[in-house]
């Protein structure tokens, strides 16, 4: 039933007999708005909005003040629309999209401000010093713009910036400027906007998979780098027949544990057409399902919705055959899809707003050189204790849900001071526990094995490559190649190099240092040398 027709019925219940009226009750906040439910567990649940229905149609007007306590512009503030021409800035259809939640009560999250796509020619088409300032200006001016205003919170300051294997995107950003274009716009960000949210935004990021990984590679590199990025979106445009992504509270859960926000930014769950009650359930149900990850993580901040009806959605220009991918139908009547987001929302335990006790002083035992056992007297919690982090200051070095962890990666020879915090599942924590010191015994660390091979070669040259697989984590890495004759490396690829004499030193690039425990990873090379025939064989250290 669409809240309108609730409304109608309600007053019609009014003037029905009172015997009538005294049906089995309707718990009160069965017909409470999203919004409404939204708020009293701290989260926001948005939509995008266009603005040719936002002028055009009242019911489209109604449904996104009423139900929605977040807005994000589909269109409206991206580059084609903000700047068409070099430094011609039009905000016409982006104030339409702020007026209105202003006047609504409602936060608005900027999108986007750096992209490969709905992005004029004339930008693609600069040289990389002119791109770079078109960049600062086009941020210093389009996040400038809203920085005092209250309602626009927070910003996609790049947008899908990984291919689909977690690779950097190929994008003219990153053949023009090198990845480093990523940690600019966050800085340029920044400056113009000092107290907006920053966030990275991409899609197929929303469970554990390679991707996702990359993503979070980056942001915990970002962040370590002291890059101001404070939110990750996962825009979570699903279908159903690919199945619900594995992992998704886990991979929520991972982000937050950076010290980052998370949104959901984007989603919508199409199918195959035509509808029917069927997919409707199994729609549903992955609503279901992402309203609830989101509600477990206390660092996910909330959900939007990539619109609200199907009567205007992306989804069907862009993957034919199918639809439906909304909460209402296209006559705004609510679908299972409306009731799943509800429930999900109204349902659920209480918020809890007691941490755990805190944990007792960790003491070491089991010290090696790249390791160490800590175990502490366990907390307690009014629900119950999830799991315990183990920092030192204010890096994390090891997690578990039991009191006790063993770490590894750690540095040889090196004094740890550590502390431990215990959490529950609302994402309260304790207070830190007394530190302890130990110091980890000489020894090689990390357990790194580099395996080198020649992936093809010709006369006076080959290609080659390393993959290096770690048993302990890291986070990064150098192996240097000693030729006996001499070999230039005249390109390299996933590393950065650097030459003397016959010995090359190849170290992580900023993306792939980290390397997890039983991980790996690879980078490449072209050498040239003089000789023929097989290519020399280095010396690997
Ligand atoms: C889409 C809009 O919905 C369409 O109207 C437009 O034609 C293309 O872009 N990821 C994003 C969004 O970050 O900006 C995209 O929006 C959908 C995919």
């Amino acid at each position: 039933m669409s809240r309108l027709r609730r409304a109608l019925l309600t007053g019609a219940l009014a003037v029905l007999p009172a015997a009538a009226v005294l049906l089995p009750a309707v718990p009160a906040h069965a017909s409470d708005t999203l919004r409404a439910h939204a708020e009293a567990r701290g989260k926001f649940i948005g939509t995008a909005l266009a603005t040719s229905p936002l002028a055009g149609e009242s019911a489209y007007r109604t449904i996104a003040a009423s139900e929605f306590n977040q807005i994000t512009a589909e269109n409206a503030m991206k580059w084609d629309a903000t700047e068409p021409s070099q430094n011609q800035f039009t905000f016409t259809a982006a104030d339409q999209i702020v007026a209105f939640a202003e006047a609504n009560d409602q936060q608005v999250h900027g999108h986007t401000l750096v992209w490969h796509s709905q992005t004029p020619n004339w930008v693609q088409n600069l040289s990389a010093a002119d791109l770079r300032s078109a960049m600062q200006n086009h941020i210093a001016r389009v996040a400038g713009r809203y920085a005092s205003n209250p309602v626009v919170k927070s910003w996609d300051v790049v947008n899908e910036v990984f291919d689909d294997n977690g690779a950097m995107r190929n994008s003219f950003w990153y053949q023009k400027l090198g990845d480093g274009y990523i940690a600019d716009a966050f800085r340029y960000a920044r400056a113009a906007d000092p107290d907006a949210e920053l966030c990275i935004n991409d899609y197929n990021v929303e469970g554990v998979n390679a991707k996702s990984t990359a993503m979070y590679n980056l942001v915990r590199t970002l962040k370590a780098q002291g890059v101001p990025i404070d939110c990750v979106g996962l825009q979570s445009h699903l279908a159903i027949q690919y199945g619900f992504p594995g992992q998704v509270q886990e991979n929520i859960q991972r982000f937050a544990d950076l010290g980052v926000n998370v949104r959901i930014t984007e989603i919508d769950i199409r199918m195959q057409m035509p509808r029917d009650a069927t997919k409707d359930a199994t729609q549903a149900a992955y609503y279901t399902n992402m309203v609830k990850a989101c509600l477990a993580v206390a660092r996910c901040t909330g959900i939007t919705i990539w619109g609200f009806t199907d009567k205007y959605s992306w989804v069907p220009d862009t993957f034919p055959g199918q639809g439906a991918a909304l909460i209402y139908d296209e006559s705004y009547d609510e679908k299972p899809a409306y009731t799943a987001v509800h429930d999900a929302l109204a349902g659920g335990p209480p918020v809890d707003p007691t941490p755990p006790s805190t944990p007792g002083r960790p003491a070491a035992s089991a010290i090696t050189a790249t390791g160490a056992t800590l175990t502490w007297t366990a907390s307690t919690d009014n629900v119950g204790v999830t799991g315990y982090d183990v920092y030192r200051g204010t890096t994390k070095l090891g997690s578990s849900t039991a009191n006790s962890v063993t770490l590894t990666g750690l540095t040889p020879e090196t004094a740890y001071t550590v502390h431990v915090v215990a959490r529950d599942a609302a994402g309260n924590t304790s207070t830190a526990s007394e530190t302890a010191t130990f110091t980890t015994t000489a020894g090689s660390g990390g357990g790194c094995t580099p395996a080198y091979r020649v992936v093809n070669s010709w006369p006076g040259g080959f290609q080659g490559e390393v993959k290096i697989t770690c048993s302990d984590p890291v986070t990064s890495w150098r192996v240097t190649l000693t030729y006996p004759e001499s070999v230039r490396i005249t390109q390299n690829w996933s590393s950065a190099l650097s030459s003397s004499g016959t010995a090359h030193t190849f170290s992580n690039a900023a993306w792939n240092g980290s390397i997890p425990a039983g991980g790996s990873t690879t980078f490449g090379f072209i050498g040239s040398w003089n000789g023929t025939g097989t290519p020399p064989a280095p010396v690997i250290s």
